[in-house]
């Protein structure tokens, strides 16, 4: 008889909470030091729930560790000139670290100007071309915090990525792109899987590790996973109920593999933990 297999829960919000610890001492230190708080400003366009949700939570966030904020919200008619002019003006604005312009914006905005037009020294997002770029070389700049965190998750539970197959279901600028030049950079064999890949589910099964982060609720169930491996959810979902899921069937998947991020308590709160301690950082740089 095979010993009954207990798949390992790797616990977002477990780690998010050590690095909340780490984050809030630095922010005590800072202001000891006699220094004003590190400030976040969020931008913030039209009024889309899924984006609201999300800044409220990173400003909550910022609350609890001593990190001061600044919410700004605009119409969803604003025009392309008038953000870009705000955006200059918090280039500008010494008492703002950091600053981020909640995605998407409304499809009359260019959001590729937007984001280039943000300094990158406050670009705490890791959007930027600029921080994009030296990422892609390996070179020290903000990096997009969704895969930073599933780096730290990695790294928390010390789950090696050299030399390993990864797979990373999706795309998008701000997580399967950087996820995979991550990988890479941790020596990593990477496959990228989007909507035009052939034979997905044997490419996943095949992986030691499978990042999904597609945005399609409940998508990989059972055929799609093989014992052994390391499952990373990054869906922000909602199903069929009504209730928040990630991109993988977690109750049909749970069961065959070695460990799987739940939704929630998974990657999300790990996310807006590396976002805080960017702000961090931009911080303590500009009074270095
Ligand atoms: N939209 C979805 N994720 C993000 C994020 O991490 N930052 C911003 N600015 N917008 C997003």
């Amino acid at each position: 008889m095979t010993p009954h297999h207990t798949p390992l829960l790797i616990d977002g919000n477990a780690v998010a909470a050590q690095i909340k610890a780490d984050i809030a001492l630095t922010v005590r230190r800072h202001v000891a030091e006699g220094h004003r708080p590190p400030c976040l400003a969020t931008l913030l366009v039209g009024h889309d729930g899924g984006s609201e949700l999300y800044v409220r939570n990173k400003i909550r966030a910022c609350r609890s560790c001593g990190i001061t904020s600044i919410e700004l919200q605009f119409d969803a008619d604003i025009t392309e000139g008038e953000l870009l002019r705000e955006i200059e003006r918090l280039n500008a604005d010494e008492s703002i670290d950091g600053f981020i312009v909640q995605l998407p914006l409304p499809s009359h905005i260019d959001e590729h100007r937007v984001v280039e037009a943000i300094d990158p020294r406050k670009d705490v997002d890791g959007f930027h071309p600029m921080n994009v770029g030296r990422m892609a070389l390996g070179l020290p700049a903000f990096v997009s915090a969704t895969p930073l965190g599933i780096l730290t998750l990695l790294r928390h539970y010390s789950i090696p990525t050299a030399g390993k197959k990864c797979v990373v279901m999706g795309r998008s600028n701000i997580v399967g792109k950087p996820m995979a030049h991550l990988l890479l950079e941790r020596n990593a064999t990477v496959t990228v899987c989007h909507s035009h890949t052939r034979d997905l589910s044997a490419k996943m099964r095949a992986a030691d590790v499978v990042v999904c982060a597609t945005g399609r609720a409940k998508a990989y169930g059972a055929a799609c996973f093989a014992p052994g491996q390391i499952v990373i959810d990054v869906g922000m979902n909602v199903d069929a109920a009504g209730a928040l899921c990630g991109d993988v069937d977690f109750a049909a998947v749970e069961p065959i593999v070695d460990a799987i991020t739940p939704v929630p308590r998974g990657v999300g709160g790990v996310t807006t933990q590396v976002l805080l301690d960017h702000v961090v950082q931009a911080a303590l740089k500009a009074t270095a």
